[in-house]
């Protein structure tokens, strides 16, 4: 059967791999944890629950607007203006099936063949291959560990050409947690501003679960100057422990939305309107789900990041948001398993941890930095801990 050529442009989502092989190796009778979620792993809180049981009773269970009903985008315009200090209006608001499909949406809207969209690595899974989809070149910049993952502004301006279309930002990070400070931002925002071409992205999934309690900052509101060219995505999904209810939404201006509306016109049409409903819930009812889990997820960071750290060849930082540890294995390299295989890479020794001790993490291939595998912290005390002790002992069996 033939395909259209663009299909060839992408390959399947690493990290929804990982989570079917656990459950392959799982059928097949092996005793396998893992630590792949990209989701909470806590229920969605009671009084959103019911906000959507109240809506499907109460009928609201038709299309809406394309890009979201009024009422939930007055939320989010609240909500974007209470905890981020940006004032956007209605048609500068959208709502999605998940912050993923925000950025697709922009994505296909502002890139075309030829375009270069910069991306600084390691990245969210998705971000290099929607880029591909539509048409443009990712350029990736490398973010060491050495400067906590995080883009430099001369790095930044090095990597902007005249074909340059769109920066794609996320912090808190995924996959390694890395969080820009205001500052961080301000010298960032002082190259863009030198260069009008480049649009903005960034992603902002993550803004409730940064620790220590350090102050989240996103560009839009850091730099006035660029609020005309930055799209600011956020979702329900991490912070109400919402993935599977699929709201996303963003703020940009008005001919961007119009156009990303249009295309989802095209496509999905609306979100579920039952989840819109508990979209409004999340945003406008009680927050202490927020305080509660960033305080829950920041103990099992504690409690990782230090047994890591005592695991000879492994190493990794304290992230600074999100639920993942990014754990560099570089001094395992060129090790061999009781079987007398090499590890040569991360796929080598991501397996070597699965067939030893039934331990499946995702390899930093998928998010572009092949030396480091992620560990997500998305589950309970228990499980991390004894995730921890498999990728000891699979760790000391190399020779
Ligand atoms: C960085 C990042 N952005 C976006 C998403 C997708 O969020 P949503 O569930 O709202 O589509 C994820 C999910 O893993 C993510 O890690």
């Amino acid at each position: 059967m033939r395909f259209a050529e663009r299909m060839s442009l992408i390959k399947p989502s690493p990290s929804s791999m990982a989570g079917q092989r656990v459950r392959e190796l799982r059928e097949s009778g092996r005793d396998v944890i893992g630590l792949t979620a990209g989701e909470p792993d806590f229920d969605t809180p009671e009084n959103i629950q019911e906000a959507a049981i109240r809506a499907i009773r109460e009928g609201q269970t038709k299309y809406t607007d394309v890009g979201g009903m009024p009422t939930l985008k007055l939320a989010v315009i609240e909500k974007f203006r209470r905890e981020n200090g940006l004032e956007y209006k209605q048609n500068e608001i959208i709502v999605s099936s998940g912050a993923k499909q925000v950025i697709f949406n922009a994505l296909m809207c502002l890139v075309q063949e030829g375009d270069e969209v910069i991306i600084p690595v390691p990245y969210w899974v998705s971000y290099p291959d929607m880029v591909r989809f539509a048409g443009g070149t990712p350029v990736f910049i490398e973010c060491p560990k050495s400067n906590r993952f995080k883009l430099l502004p001369e790095r930044l301006e090095e990597a902007i050409t005249p074909r340059t279309r769109c920066l794609l930002l996320n912090s808190p990070n995924n996959p390694s947690g890395a969080s820009y400070t205001e500052a961080e931002l301000k010298a960032l925002a002082a190259v863009l501003l030198r260069h009008p071409g480049v649009f903005i992205i960034t992603d902002d999934i993550y803004e409730h679960l940064l620790y220590d309690g350090n102050q989240f900052a996103t560009i839009a509101s850091v730099e006035a100057g660029l609020k005309d060219r930055v799209l600011t995505v956020n979702g329900v999904s991490k912070a109400y422990a919402m993935t599977g209810w699929r709201i996303g939404y963003a703020g940009g201006n008005a001919p961007l939305i119009s156009n990303m509306v249009k295309l989802q016109s095209q496509s999905t049409s609306c979100p579920s309107a039952i989840s819109q409903a508990a979209a409004i819930e999340a945003l406008t009812g009680p927050q202490d789900v927020i305080a509660s889990s960033r305080q829950v997820f920041q103990a099992r960071r504690d409690l990782l990041v230090e047994r890591i750290n005592q695991i000879p060849g492994l190493s990794c930082i304290k992230p600074e948001g999100a639920f993942y540890v990014f754990v560099s294995y570089e001094e395992l390299m060129g090790r061999r398993t009781p079987q007398g295989q090499e590890i040569h890479g991360d796929v080598d020794f991501v397996l070597h941890l699965a067939e030893a001790q039934g331990i499946v993490v995702i390899p930093g291939s998928a998010y572009g930095m092949p030396g480091f595998f992620r560990v997500s912290i998305a589950t309970s005390e228990k499980i991390i801990l004894d995730g921890q002790k498999r990728i000891a002992q699979a760790c000391a069996q190399l020779g």
